[in-house]
């Protein structure tokens, strides 16, 4: 119906005639004239309909009110001297309307298109609202872009894309399964998968030697700004390759996908290990766009005059004394507010929060006076203080400690004092060597997931044993992970043992898997990316709902079409289900 898109023109085709078609944004009566700003997916565009053109166009353009669906034919004109609008692409020009169709008519819209300040609720409930503007239609567009990039990408290296099933049984990723009860097979459930890692495998073994997958995971866990129930991972899988091989391929695709987002990366990413992650930045997705490591004072503290530090600092296996220096720290925060930072640290576990300020006349603070002349100067030059800079310390625990130190390194990266972080910044960062185990609860349980290679079995604790898994991390966003995988079925047995996980119950849970394993599986690996997060990261988003189309709320709940719902009884009784009475109360 039209000839362009409102902001396709511009002022070389001032004279001619166009078409555009899209939605009033706003009308304006001025004298008599009337200026509807018309919108489609590209922008708004000017049009003018005026009385004295004698033209039908001014009678129609009376009735329209905003968000009405339009057509216009027109004649595209420079505007006039002080009416130009620098604020629109389309500012400078205007189309002189002679035809206009009022296509639809729209209700009063619940808020403003394009207005960013409509409750959570309204927005989810009215979402097609919501992405009729050209922002929300631009982070849509680069989704689009990055998910083509990725199939060139992949298939550029002789990826071979397959679908693998959504109705399928339990893929243990850690959270729990959306289950879909079976009709036929009464009191029989299928679950959604959390990924495909399991037919990702079998496919190896079926020969396939390169997959991927652009694929939909569901997850039942927590919802937080950077996880919906259901989401989407770009999932690739190989045969006959090394950790080395499966990176080479990552850093490809994700270049590429930035590449057809207009954002060069370089590459190779940086690596480090898990360990260091852990040390430096207390946690295993550190957020590189700037520095504030963690550093190591235990063996200082060993020799001060307080007990509490010195007790810690008798068991440097278990426990960390790690100081944490802000750049100019004691001219942007107040004693006050240092102070008060203790209670941040205290929601994670630290029973206090020290700090020294670099004084002209040396370092000063609560706890200075427990430290010698000589200990003092190892603090200044192992942090490397000059006068203004602070540090802050905590001591425990190691796991406690690198917990709060590295949320405590964000707080403070990210407080609205500071200022050191370039939101122009991609800072990527592959963690690799994770521990295969970690233990809670005495549950000895898979840090990546249970078919993760173990670099080496033969350790005396558990949690010694390393993996060969890697994670991508993006801007401290853990984007994507991936492991070479376990194609004996002699380890894999033996890693499930190591859980504690029967054999029966492996049986039961992955007796395909294992089976597969026994006829003739290379060896293989790969990686998926949370595709919903690199969007998220590349537009600048903070939530991952901004991404997705039609997203879900925190309670998982679809406020657009109201699911999850009550459903009829006939169609309980045909699924074999019968609720409690609590649960038909609620429904
Ligand atoms: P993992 O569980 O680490 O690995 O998932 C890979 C990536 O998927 C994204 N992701 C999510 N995104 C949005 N909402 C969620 N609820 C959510 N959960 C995960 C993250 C994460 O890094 N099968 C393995 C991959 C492999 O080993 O090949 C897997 O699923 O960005």
């Amino acid at each position: 119906m039209r000839t362009h898109y409102c902001t396709d023109i511009n002022e070389s085709h001032i004279g001619k005639e166009v078409t555009v078609a899209g939605w009033a944004n706003s009308h304006r009566d001025h004298g008599g004239i009337i200026f509807i700003d018309l919108r489609d997916k590209s922008g708004l565009i000017q049009l003018t309909c005026d009385p004295a053109d004698g033209k039908n166009a001014h009678h129609v353009a009376d009735g329209v009110r905003d968000e009405f669906v339009l057509i216009a034919k027109g004649i595209v004109r420079a505007r006039g001297e002080g009416l130009i609008n620098p604020r629109l692409k389309t500012g400078t020009i205007e189309i002189i309307v002679d035809e206009l169709i009022i296509e639809n008519r729209s209700e009063p819209v619940p808020f403003v298109i394009g207005d960013n300040n409509v409750g959570e609720e309204t927005k989810l409930r009215y979402r097609y609202l919501e992405l009729r503007n050209a922002k929300t239609y631009e982070t849509f567009r680069l989704r689009s872009k990055a998910a083509i990039a990725a199939r060139n990408s992949l298939d550029e290296l002789g990826f071979l894309e397959v679908e693998t099933p959504i109705l399928t049984k339990s893929t243990p990723e850690g959270a729990r399964d959306y289950l879909v009860p079976s009709r036929v097979h009464e009191g029989e459930f299928y679950a959604l998968p959390q990924s495909p890692q399991l037919f990702k495998q079998l496919l190896m073994v079926g020969g396939f030697d390169k997959y991927f997958q652009i694929a939909r995971c569901f997850r039942d866990e927590d919802l937080r700004a950077d996880r919906q129930p259901e989401f989407t991972q770009i999932d690739v899988e190989m045969s006959f390759c090394n950790q080395e091989d499966v990176i080479v391929v990552a850093e490809k695709l994700l270049k590429d996908m930035f590449s057809a987002c207009s954002i060069e990366v370089q590459t190779p990413f940086p690596r480090m290990t898990h360990t260091n992650a852990m040390e430096k930045y207390g946690s295993d997705k550190p957020d590189l766009r700037y520095g504030m490591e963690m550093i190591d004072v235990i063996d200082i503290f060993a020799k001060c005059d307080n007990e509490v530090f010195t007790k810690i600092a008798e068991h440097p296996k278990t426990n960390r004394i790690k100081a944490l220096k802000v750049t100019g720290g004691d001219l942007i925060f107040s004693k006050r507010e240092m102070k008060s930072f203790e209670d941040y640290v205290r929601k994670f576990g630290a029973h206090g929060l020290g700090y020294f300020q670099m004084k002209e006349d040396g370092l000063k603070g609560p706890l200075a006076k427990f430290f010698q002349q000589s200990e003092i100067d190892e603090l200044v030059s192992r942090c490397e203080l000059e006068v203004g800079d602070v540090i802050f310390f905590g001591a425990g625990e190691k796991k406690v400690v690198w917990d709060y130190m590295g949320r405590f390194r964000i707080f403070l990266a990210t407080h609205e004092k500071m200022n050191i972080i370039d939101p122009d910044a991609f800072a990527f960062t592959w963690v690799v060597d994770f521990p295969m185990f970690e233990i809670e609860e005495g549950r000895v349980k898979a840090l990546h997931h249970p078919f993760t290679m173990p670099a080496d079995m033969d350790k005396e604790h558990l949690e010694d044993i390393e993996s060969i898994a890697y994670d991508i991390v993006l801007n401290g966003t853990e984007l994507g992970g991936g492991s070479i995988r376990i194609h004996k079925e002699e380890i894999q047995s033996k890693v499930f043992e190591m859980m504690g996980i029967e054999e029966e119950e492996a049986q039961s849970k992955f007796g395909f898997l294992l089976d597969a394993l026994k006829f003739g599986a290379p060896p293989h690996g790969g990686f998926a990316i949370g595709f919903d997060r690199l969007i998220m990261l590349i537009t600048k988003q903070s939530s991952i709902r901004d991404v997705i189309a039609f997203p879900k709320t925190q309670k998982a709940s679809c406020l657009l079409t109201s699911a999850p719902s009550p459903v009829d009884s006939t169609q309980l009784r045909d699924l074999h289900i019968r609720l409690r009475e609590s649960a038909k109360k609620e429904s």
